[in-house]
């Protein structure tokens, strides 16, 4: 059944769901407050690097199941169902800013003149869906026939379109039959295949999506104290992470060590949830995620400290060649990037850092964009593979030992062939494995 469905907001999250949801058949408006996007994406271009997003775009503005508009007075009484997806960014206090979404309430429920139903899918503290329903109800006109359902996304930067074409599972936090019945025709296509299907109330559907990150990053920040484990006493984290990984219990995914994580969600989301448990007086769970962040923030500090020592202990003047700006492969993305953080905090000890990203945009003081791999790494001091963009992995070492002043090598996400790069007269140096 074709279903009426607006999107409010338009970056990663909205860009992809109103693209999503105009393949599941719908009609789709998104809706946000910059014109140049809605420009944009009207005419069927991504406002983001994102795999398979602008042909979605592209086949359905075409089509005219999906367009896009700043006009709410469009969607207000149009929709069957309003999806948000408004960015929740980090405040000073590290608590979630929820301003985007009191701004589209705001603006959005006094036109509502008819029931409606709005479908959260930002990420958000818990307790928010229930305080933004009190919120619409007393603008709207329609007063209590506004009911808020959540909904939350898991999508993946780089894997986005596949994640929201064929999700894991389908989360809806309802309070109503007529919601669920509703929401399950908006996703009738996905729950065909067999997707699971969680139907919950609002505060568990909301605590859902930050639990998932939470324990997502707790595994990386585990991998990673066991690569300091492994460093201290001679053993090899990626064979130890293959090894656990084996036991379906523990799963082999999200044991990477390296760097740790970054990026616009896992930070920025177990933050939040770190000050909402302290809020509520939980304070096991916010002692647990900040040990979670402790070590996270650690291995970038570990590894620019492992750069300073590797020339000598005294970076100043060096040159550094910095292969990845991302805050992970295949995306353009460098929002608390760690590499990125590596990058300036070499920078600002006196270094000449030249960065290789073959799609993120560098835009730091004191740190240069490269063209080319080529071009980063000639006259450098010392090499750091940062971000394992796949491109990496097959780089020749023997080519690369032409250009640098020395070979050394630190690579920071243990994706690169040791034996390879020795071979050809490097020291490559990887964090959680012996040298
Ligand atoms: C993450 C979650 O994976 C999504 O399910 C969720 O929907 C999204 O946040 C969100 O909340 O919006 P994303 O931020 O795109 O998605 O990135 P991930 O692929 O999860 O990677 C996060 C970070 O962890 C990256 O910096 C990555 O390099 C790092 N990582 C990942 C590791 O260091 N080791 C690993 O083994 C895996």
């Amino acid at each position: 059944m074709t279903l009426r469905v607006s999107v409010i907001g338009t970056n990663y999250l909205g860009a992809t769901t109103a693209a999503g949801m105009a393949e599941f058949g719908h009609q789709v408006i998104g809706v946000d407050i910059l014109p140049e996007r809605i420009a944009k994406l009207n005419a069927g271009t991504s406002p983001i690097y994102e795999h398979n997003l602008e042909p979605l775009l592209e086949l359905h503005t075409r089509s005219g199941r999906l367009r896009f508009t700043t006009d709410y007075a469009e969607i207000a009484d149009w929709a069957d169902v309003h999806i948000l997806c408004l960015g929740t960014p980090q405040s000073a206090s590290g608590a979630a800013d929820l301003s985007q979404l009191h701004a589209a309430i705001d603006t959005l429920a006094p036109q509502l003149t008819r029931p409606a139903l709005i479908l959260g899918k930002s990420t958000v503290p818990v307790g928010t869906a229930a305080e933004l329903q009190e919120r619409a109800r007393r603008l709207a006109p329609a007063g209590d026939g506004v009911e808020i359902a959540w909904n939350p996304e898991f999508l993946r930067e780089a894997f986005a379109v596949e994640d929201t074409l064929r999700p894991d599972r389908i989360v809806l936090g309802v309070q109503s039959s007529s919601a669920r019945t509703l929401l399950e025709q908006v996703y009738a296509i996905p729950l065909s295949e067999q997707t699971p299907l969680v139907t919950c109330d609002l505060a568990t559907a909301e605590l859902i999506k930050v639990a998932a990150n939470a324990f997502l990053a707790t595994k990386i920040s585990f991998i990673n104290a066991m690569a300091q484990m492994c460093q201290a006493a001679g053993g090899d984290v990626t064979l130890l992470a293959d090894a656990i990984g084996y036991d379906s219990r523990i799963g082999r995914e999200f044991l990477n060590a390296g760097l740790g994580f970054g990026g616009g969600c896992f930070p920025k989301d177990i933050r939040a949830l770190a000050v909402r448990a302290d809020e509520l007086g939980v304070d096991v769970l916010s002692d647990f995620i900040s040990s979670v962040e402790a070590i996270n923030e650690g291995q970038r500090a570990a590894v620019a400290e492992l750069t300073v020592a590797q020339v000598g202990g005294d970076i100043s003047g060096k040159r550094v060649a910095v292969l990845g700006a991302s805050f992970k492969p295949g995306t353009d993305d460098t929002r608390n990037s760690p590499a990125l953080t590596v990058a300036a905090q070499l920078a600002d000890q006196g270094a000449e850092v030249y960065v290789f990203d073959p799609q993120a945009v560098v835009v730091r003081p004191g740190l240069t964009q490269a063209a080319s791999v080529e071009e980063a790494v000639t006259g450098a001091d010392i090499v750091l593979h940062l971000t394992e963009w796949p491109e990496f992995r097959y780089l020749d070492p023997a080519r690369l030992a032409e250009l640098v002043r020395t070979r050394i090598i630190i690579d920071g996400r243990l994706k690169l062939h040791q034996p390879t790069w020795q071979q050809a007269g490097w020291k490559i140096v990887q964090i959680g494995r012996a040298a």
